[in-house]
């Protein structure tokens, strides 16, 4: 098996994903759907329909996928494609579906090898339907796609966007990595199922004048692996980040600058979150005052006043629900473990991920990172690794320290 090209999404890894092409302009995209999860370390096995093939060439399908196209319940050497298919795929998913496609399976039709395949499976499915908005919008359509959500299958919807012929309106193919973060939530662990987690990323922007800052090296890569870990196990997530990057498909994002608009992004959503995991570098000082034209050497200033910013992180701690787990993150270049350690204890957290930024290849701006996860009774060392690999093993933290919350519970 070849080394996947992106390790970090770690739930396709290996899985026998079937990727079902109708005929439909978007067709094309089923492409970039295909590389995506092949990089991710899936074996897709393709089949299109006879339609799909006036829209894109077999060949291209076969080349990217991990074998040939399937196309016909009647031409392969196998008599039973579509039991083969279905009985040995961790996951269907059928980009794009057409009306047609989602009137036959509704209705439990098998017209074709797709169709025939999507009714002899057990594994979950996925359809990502695109259409003309006039088609997306007929009730047919609709009672189809509610009739196959209500049995559980997942429907990544269409969107507003450029349509085959140049029209705008509802009903263009969601985007390749949409339908790739949906196919790797389906086949994820669910183990952050139902829960609100909010993670904060970047370092804070501390105004000195308008066009002036103050701020650290943090570049937010590992708080959004983090949201994107906790996306793929099923969490809803609000990253609160300082970085003006787009967020992994399913993540909402909230823009903030400074320490104190990080603060008053996060506390009114505080209350209700499961989960809360601070890997921003909130900065310790701001200047003391903003000046409200830009500062000219002529000015006269020789230094910048400073004042200490408000550590939110220790409100959180202090008013934690019970329901809640809190992680705040240690970034060190010395004594890692004490100083985390003191810091887990001061801020009352529920974990800590404590990192050494003076390290080869960990922390800021790096992809990959090293960490020691501490809680009151517990040390866990992650050895250097990928951020979205860190990111799963403080996440399998959380969990476990959710899970002993809930006994301890029980016991009572
Ligand atoms: N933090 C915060 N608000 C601040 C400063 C830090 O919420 N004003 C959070 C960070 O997001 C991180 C944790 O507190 O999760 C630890 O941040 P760090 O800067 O390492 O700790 P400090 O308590 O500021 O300690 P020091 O700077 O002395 O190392």
């Amino acid at each position: 098996m070849p080394t996947p090209a992106n390790p970090g999404l770690s739930s396709l890894a290996n899985k026998r994903v079937v990727l079902g092409v109708c005929g439909g302009i978007a067709a094309y995209k089923a492409v970039e759907v295909a590389r995506r999860l092949v990089d991710a370390g899936a074996h897709v096995a393709p089949i299109m329909t006879n339609a799909a093939h006036r829209f894109i060439g077999e060949t291209t399908l076969s080349a990217l996928c991990s074998e040939p196209v399937q196309k016909s319940l009647w031409d392969e050497t196998s008599p039973i494609p579509h039991t083969k298919l279905g009985q040995g795929a961790d996951l269907i998913v059928v980009a794009p579906a057409t009306a047609r496609l989602l009137g036959s399976y509704a209705a439990g039709i098998s017209n074709d090898l797709l169709t025939a395949t999507l009714l002899a499976t057990a594994a979950p499915v996925v359809v990502c339907p695109a259409m003309h908005t006039e088609m997306w919008e007929h009730p047919a359509v609709q009672e189809n796609l509610a009739t196959l959500a209500r049995r559980g299958v997942t429907v990544v919807d269409a969107e507003p966007g450029r349509l085959a012929g140049g029209d705008i309106g509802h009903g263009r193919l969601a985007a390749p990595a949409t339908i790739v973060a949906e196919v790797e939530r389906c086949l994820g662990p669910n183990d952050l199922a139902g829960m609100q987690v909010i993670v904060s990323a970047g370092g804070t922007q501390e105004a000195i004048d308008p066009v002036r800052v103050i701020t650290n090296r943090s570049t937010g890569k590992q708080g959004y692996a983090l949201a994107a870990a906790a996306y793929a196990r099923g969490a809803q997530v609000t990253l609160v980040s300082t970085v003006d990057q787009p967020a992994h498909p399913g993540v909402e994002v909230v823009r903030v600058e400074s320490a104190a608009d990080m603060q008053a992004a996060i506390m009114p959503l505080a209350a209700a979150a499961h989960v809360i995991i601070m890997a921003a570098a909130v900065a310790d000082f701001r200047p003391a005052s903003v000046a409200e034209n830009k500062i000219k050497k002529g000015d006269g200033i020789d230094a910048i006043a400073l004042q200490r910013t408000h550590d939110f992180l220790v409100d959180l701690g202090a008013q934690k629900p019970a329901h809640q787990t809190l992680v705040g993150f240690a970034a060190e270049t010395q004594d890692l473990e004490a100083n985390a350690r003191g810091k887990l204890e001061r801020k009352k957290l529920d974990l800590i991920v404590a990192n050494d930024v003076s390290m080869d290849g960990a922390g800021f701006a790096h992809d990959t990172n090293q960490v020691v996860i501490l809680s009151e009774n517990n040390r866990v060392v992650v050895p250097m690794a990928n951020k979205r690999v860190i990111s799963d093993a403080v996440l399998d933290a959380v969990v476990q320290q959710r899970a002993s919350i809930a006994s301890s519970v029980n016991d009572r």
